[in-house]
């Protein structure tokens, strides 16, 4: 199928536009609540990364506007996955649940399935759906999330499927509503979209150029995040260390941490993600003299073997990322390291994962997010002839976890006796009991208390170091 382009009209105008198809969608939804006596429902159900999450908010912030309650089950009157295609398995788990989602459909005629997301950005995606799930309603990508509210009200007001992708765009729409899931820590997007073209990966074709949003947009968007009660802040992009590159004016990201690091009511800055070859001495002595910036860097390896980094296209070698890891622990000791890794890559032989485990067992990870290689449609690694088969990739995957897991256990339970202070998040999922809190550094800590303490940063001793996770006692 032909992706459109991003019509020239695309401005920061477009924000009022939006709101103006919002205030149609509600007028289509009060009458509808008119009818049946209640809000019709909605569900928004996230794939993949941090970055999905975040556009999820912006969807639920303007299914809430137009008012629809949001509930957690598929069976509501508007379902909408938004989907994920970095691996395989993100795929298949969408058109697994689709099947579902259309049976519910069979017998509810009126509900409404919409998809977006990185997946819809794939023509043979889009070929798929139309083919064989047809009861979907709405299909959109991840360049135009922004006409949320005019692809919405379309869908409302027809029966046929609507479609719309564009390949690419190089705006950025601000002042959309957005629902944040917790009401003391917020994401921040402060770039969309990657350069760098790993030659695994997908992202870069599904979301498009690296494009970095004003430093005022961002600053603004956290003082009043700050003013709502936030006191934690996640920056978001798939490459911060070449945040601000690209703009009119230059600016570095560690520039952009000390903007943050001064507003008032912030009290923990965190970031994802780093790639090693960007991250520059300044971020690692403004990391370093920061008393908000947490001590946790995701610094994803993806391999030890520099023969295969090289062919991963990442610019960095085994020596250069196991230098860069000695800086660091050597200007901010306290610092939690975690990583991604990738194994099975066209072409790896065992001799190239001996690599990959020397360096996680040099580098002391806290945690590693070990992945098998998925082969992408589009990427160069798809077309390298040397495909490992599933097979061989599991037996060495398995080699390289259970390295993962020897240093994360021994780096994680280092704190253990200490006393930290702790954000705490929710009620333990497990046991009602406990509360669920995170360390600057990222590890997680349950220990006995309620709801009054979500959303606040208490001391808290360590007393159990549980592997990946600590048991504590409020003091
Ligand atoms: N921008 C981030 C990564 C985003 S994708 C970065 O460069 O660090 C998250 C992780 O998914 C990657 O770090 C990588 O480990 C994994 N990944 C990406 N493409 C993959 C593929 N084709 N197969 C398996 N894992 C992949
Ligand atoms: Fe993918 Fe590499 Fe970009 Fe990360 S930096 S999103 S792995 S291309
Ligand atoms: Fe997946 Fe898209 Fe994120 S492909 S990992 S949801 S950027």
């Amino acid at each position: 199928m032909e992706f459109k382009n991003a019509p020239a009209s695309v401005n920061l105008e477009e924000g009022n536009r939006q709101h103006e198809y919002m205030e149609k969608v509600k007028e289509i939804i009060a009458e509808k609540t008119r009818k049946t006596g209640k809000k019709p429902t909605c569900c928004v159900t996230t794939f993949g990364c941090q970055m999905n999450a975040k556009d999820s908010e912006k969807l639920v912030g303007i299914l809430q506007e137009v008012g629809y309650e949001v509930i957690d089950s598929e069976e509501a009157d508007f379902v909408i996955y938004n989907t994920c295609t970095v691996r395989d398995n993100a795929n298949q788990r969408v058109y697994g649940r689709l099947g579902q989602l259309q049976y519910y459909k069979k017998h509810k005629p009126s509900m409404k399935i919409a998809l977006c997301g990185c997946m819809m950005q794939e023509p043979s995606v889009i070929e798929k759906i139309k083919k064989s799930y047809r009861q979907v309603d709405l299909i959109f990508g991840t360049h135009n999330i922004f006409r949320f509210a005019e692809l919405l009200y379309k869908t409302l007001t027809s029966d046929e499927m609507v479609i719309d992708i564009w390949k690419e765009t190089d705006k950025i729409v601000e002042s959309l509503p957005v629902e944040r899931k917790y009401s003391f820590k917020s994401g921040v997007n402060i770039m969309f979209g990657c350069n760098n073209f790993c030659s695994y990966c997908i992202v870069p074709y599904v979301r498009g150029r690296e494009r970095s949003r004003e430093p005022q947009e961002i600053l603004n968007e956290i003082r009043n995040l700050a003013e709502d009660g936030v006191k934690e802040v996640m920056l978001l992009g798939q490459n911060v260390n070449s945040y601000g590159k690209n703009l009119d004016t230059p600016i570095s990201f560690a520039k952009l941490l000390t903007e943050v690091e001064k507003i008032d009511g912030i009290e923990r800055i965190r970031f994802m993600t780093s790639h090693p070859k960007d991250l520059s001495d300044e971020l690692i002595s403004v990391m370093k003299n920061s008393k908000k910036i947490c001590r946790h860097l995701h610094l994803p390896l993806q391999s030890g073997s520099t023969r295969v980094l090289t062919r991963m296209n990442r610019r960095y070698t085994k020596e250069s990322y196991l230098a860069l890891v000695e800086k660091l622990r050597s200007e901010i000791p306290d610092l939690a390291l975690t990583t991604d890794i990738i194994v099975g890559f066209p072409g790896e032989t065992p001799e190239d994962v001996d690599d990959t485990i020397d360096v996680i067992r040099k580098a002391r990870f806290n945690n590693a997010f070990t992945f098998i290689y998925s082969k992408r449609t589009g990427t160069p690694a798809a077309a390298m002839e040397d495909q490992i088969p599933e097979e061989e990739a599991q037996k060495q995957f398995n080699r390289v976890l259970e390295a993962v897991l020897k240093t994360a256990q021994e780096q994680t339970g280092m704190l253990k006796g200490l006393v930290k202070d702790v954000l705490v998040e929710e009620i333990n999922e497990h046991d009602a009991s406990l509360v669920t809190g995170r360390l600057s550094n990222n590890t997680l800590v349950h220990f006995k208390g309620d709801t009054s303490l979500i959303g606040h940063i208490v001391p808290v001793r360590l007393t159990e170091a549980k592997g990946f996770y600590y048991l504590g006692e409020l003091v």
